[in-house]
C-alpha cells in the first residue's frame, strides 16, 4: 500500500515536472535565448571596443555577433508569431546592417560606424517591441 502511494506520488511529480518544462523552455526557445545572449554579450562588447578605438577587437566581437543573430532567420517568435513576414524582413536587414558595420570596421570610418550602431541599436529595439 505504501509502495502504491509511492508510486503514485512519484507518477505525479515527473507530470509536474513535464509540465512545468514544456511551458517555460522547448529546445528552440532554449536556442533563441542563447542566441540572443550572444547578441546581447557581444553586442556590448563591440560597442565598447568602438568606442575605445580598437577596431580589431570590435571586428572580432561583431564576427561572433554575426554567428549569434544568423540564428535569427531561423526563429519562431512567439509574440505575434503571426507576423512572420515582418519578423523576417526585419531579421534580414538586422543581419545586412551588421554586414554594413563589419565594412565601416574594416575601413577604420568611425563616423560610419557611429551611425550603424544607432541603427543597429534601433533594429534591436524595433524587433523587441514587437516579437519579444
Ligand atoms: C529580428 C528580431 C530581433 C532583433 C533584430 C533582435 N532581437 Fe533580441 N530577441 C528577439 C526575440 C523574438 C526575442 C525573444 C526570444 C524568445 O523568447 O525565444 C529576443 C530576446 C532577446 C533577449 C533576451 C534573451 C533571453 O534570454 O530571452 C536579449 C538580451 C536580446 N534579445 C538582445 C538583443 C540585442 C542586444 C539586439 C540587437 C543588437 C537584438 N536582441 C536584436 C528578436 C530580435
Amino acid at each position: 500500500m505504501v509502495s502504491v502511494f509511492l508510486v503514485l506520488t512519484l507518477a505525479g511529480f515527473v507530470q509536474a515536472a513535464e509540465h512545468v518544462h514544456s511551458h517555460t523552455m522547448t529546445p528552440e526557445m532554449h536556442r533563441q535565448h542563447m542566441a540572443m545572449d550572444l547578441t546581447q554579450k557581444e553586442w556590448t562588447a563591440c560597442r565598447k571596443s568602438l568606442s575605445a578605438g580598437d577596431f580589431a577587437a570590435a571586428g572580432a566581437s561583431l564576427l561572433l555577433l554575426q554567428k549569434a543573430a544568423g540564428e535569427l532567420e531561423e526563429f519562431q517568435p512567439h509574440r505575434n508569431a503571426q507576423r512572420m513576414e515582418d519578423f523576417r524582413k526585419q531579421a534580414q536587414s538586422f543581419i545586412l546592417n551588421l554586414s554594413d558595420l563589419g565594412k565601416a570596421i574594416g575601413e577604420r570610418d568611425k563616423a560610419r560606424t557611429q551611425s550603424l550602431s544607432r541603427t543597429i541599436e534601433k533594429g534591436c529595439t524595433q524587433c523587441h517591441g514587437a516579437f519579444r
